[in-house]
């Protein structure tokens, strides 16, 4: 359609990469089904990759040898003083593997969005769009308003990805953690953020998937994680981003991307 035309659509389209079939991930932190068998992530390899392949020790060596560390940029949903998303972000980037550098990068100061002010951008805007052209990845964690994205985390995608052709979201390996208070773990709004970095050309970790339910319950009163159940998921998810921030970006260079 041509009034979706971007630099998104104008990418890559060729090859894919087959995804590994995986085991359901134990319950509580996990999406509660099996993820479908053979799934084919299209748009971002113009090389095949297997990501059983990559994820070889000789095969991480290689694209760590190549491309060392990577920096991420780490988005946090939630404004709010006291936040638990923010806590959980503490403890993520705690636990992520030395590959990863990982940042908080903050949006609060952003103005709405609006495309009158292209020709003009604010100071915040371009603050916030070079800090996300110098990171490697993306990790979202946010929690759910009104079963969908917060309003401050969606102004910062939109204001990352203007003026057009110019989106610094454009193919940055990324990952999204939801939570929640409740027993749903956000799932609304990861899956409708997820819908967004579709068009954003940016390839999301597919598994573990990361709804955090009860998160009040989850930190003692010196924000340290209580229970080693919680500690061992947040690990995982961030070891699997380290697998897949490696895989995006070796599968890149091979490419000559
Ligand atoms: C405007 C608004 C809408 C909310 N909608 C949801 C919702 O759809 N689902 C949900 O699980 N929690 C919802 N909540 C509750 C939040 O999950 C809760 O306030 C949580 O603590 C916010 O995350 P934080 O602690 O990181 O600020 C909502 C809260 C607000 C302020």
């Amino acid at each position: 359609m041509p009034d979706l035309e971007t630099d998104c659509d104008r990418r890559v389209a060729s090859d894919s990469v087959t995804k590994r079939n995986r085991s359901p991930r134990p319950f509580p932190f996990a999406g509660l089904y099996a993820p479908p068998v053979g799934v084919r992530l299209a748009r971002f390899a113009p090389t095949p990759v297997s990501v059983a392949s990559a994820k070889s020790s000789r095969a991480k060596d290689e694209l760590t040898q190549r491309t060392g560390r990577f920096t991420v940029a780490v988005l946090v949903g939630s404004l709010r003083t006291g936040s638990y998303t923010r806590k959980i972000a503490r403890a993520l980037i705690g636990l992520a593997p030395v590959n990863l550098n990982c940042n908080i990068v903050e949006f609060a100061d952003l103005p709405l969005y609006t495309e009158d002010s292209d020709g003009f951008p604010p100071e915040a805007w371009t603050r916030f769009r070079s800090e996300i052209r110098d990171a490697d990845a993306v990790l979202i964690v946010t929690p759910e308003y009104n079963r969908s994205v917060p309003g401050g985390l969606k102004n910062a995608i939109d204001v990352g990805s203007r003026p057009p052709f110019e989106s610094v979201w454009n193919g940055l390996p990324a990952a999204v953690v939801s939570a929640s208070p409740s027993k749903v773990g956000g799932f609304g709004a990861n899956h409708h953020i997820r819908q967004s970095l579709v068009f954003l050309n940016m390839p999301v970790m597919q598994q573990p998937e990361a709804y955090l339910p009860e998160v009040a319950a989850m930190f003692d009163d010196q924000d340290r994680l209580k229970s080693p159940e919680a500690r061992d998921f947040l690990a995982k998810v961030m070891s699997s981003f380290t697998d897949w921030v490696m895989l995006v970006h070796g599968a890149r260079s091979r490419a000559g991307a």
